[in-house]
């Protein structure tokens, strides 16, 4: 019978094995998947596993220092690194969103190889790889592999010859958490909503600035924030602030304002394949509606996504 303890004892076994004294490096990226690859990682060969973070400028409000602190106090062997300004350069005036998409995965590959050439003699590379993602890599027809590039699979760049060791390659989802979950990770990275590779750069439409995402990176925390206290969080599968670059007028004191709209999504789902918009409470609704008015500049205007996928999207790009 399939138990989290009895995986985690024989995977690690199986690792320790299979990769002997030999070094690993690893692309964390804050969500479920690679944090549990890399602990089950470290569990097996300690300090060989080389962790790489990398901010690229698109993550939630203060994410990057909130979670490379969990990493580090789990005794992860971890490096962070700020590439905000190269992501930001490369997605200058880019407008079209597979163009962005492209842009990023570009510019990660580039920062990521010059992270893993600094471990000397390394021979794999780790990644978080789970079953679904196997099976939507092998059939090409699957709608996200076709209507959107998705880099989480086979972004390996031809350079970097390396064999690649996917430890949860045989797990779903809710596995991998109770996996999580035995090895003693932090509830707040276990129960996280899906988050996408580019970030908040496809919840921004049109190009991207660094304002434009300060501005996003507010409205989403305060968003987040109101979902958590709210106990709703948990019961939502995924839910993001989205800036639309529309101006409309509006009033503040005496002045008239001339500002952007946020729109908030909040969807139900098993896996993402299919959702429903969530029917949050209005009283909530209003609670975040005032707040990012009320302190986010740049915003005079809250919206609500009543769009059901399909045939809407859960990002809007
Ligand atoms: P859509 O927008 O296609 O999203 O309904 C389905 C799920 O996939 C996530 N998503 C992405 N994840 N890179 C990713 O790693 C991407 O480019 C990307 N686009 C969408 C989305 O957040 C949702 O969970």
């Amino acid at each position: 019978d399939w138990t989290p303890d009895s995986f985690i004892e024989t995977t690690i076994a199986a690792l320790r094995e299979k990769l002997g004294d030999d070094k690993v490096v690893l692309g964390l990226s804050g969500g479920v998947d690679s944090s549990v690859a890399a602990v089950l990682l470290h569990h097996a060969i300690g300090k060989n596993l080389h962790c790489i973070f990398v901010d690229n400028g698109l993550l939630r409000k203060d994410e990057f220092e909130q979670v490379l602190e969990s990493y580090k106090h789990m005794g992860l062997n971890i490096k962070g690194i700020d590439a905000k300004q190269r992501f930001y350069d490369a997605l200058a005036g880019l407008i079209d969103p597979e163009k962005k998409r492209k842009a990023i995965g570009r510019v990660f590959i580039e920062v990521f190889d010059d992270a893993a050439h600094e471990v000397q003699d390394v021979k794999w590379l780790g990644q978080g790889t789970i079953y679904p993602d196997v099976i939507e890599s092998v059939s090409v027809k699957g709608p996200s592999a076709t209507i959107k590039s998705h880099h989480n699979v086979g972004g390996l760049p031809d350079f970097m010859k390396l064999k690649v060791v996917e430890p949860l390659n045989t797990l779903f989802k809710d596995e991998v958490r109770k996996v999580g979950k035995a090895l003693g990770i932090d509830p707040n990275i276990l129960g996280r909503h899906p988050f996408p590779g580019p970030g908040l750069a496809i919840r921004i439409l049109g190009d991207i600035t660094p304002e434009k995402v300060a501005i996003l990176q507010e409205a989403d925390a305060i968003y987040i924030n109101n979902l958590r206290s709210a106990g709703v969080y948990d019961k939502v599968w995924q839910a993001g602030a989205i800036f639309l670059p529309v101006q409309s007028v509006g009033v503040m004191g005496d002045e008239r304002t001339y500002e952007n709209v946020i729109c908030l999504r909040a969807v139900e789902s098993v896996d993402g394949m299919t959702a429903d918009w969530c029917h949050l409470p209005y009283d909530l609704l209003a609670k975040i509606s005032n707040e990012i008015i009320n302190n986010v500049k740049g915003i005079n205007r809250v919206v609500y996504d009543i769009s059901s996928k399909p045939p809407a999207t859960i990002e809007w790009e």
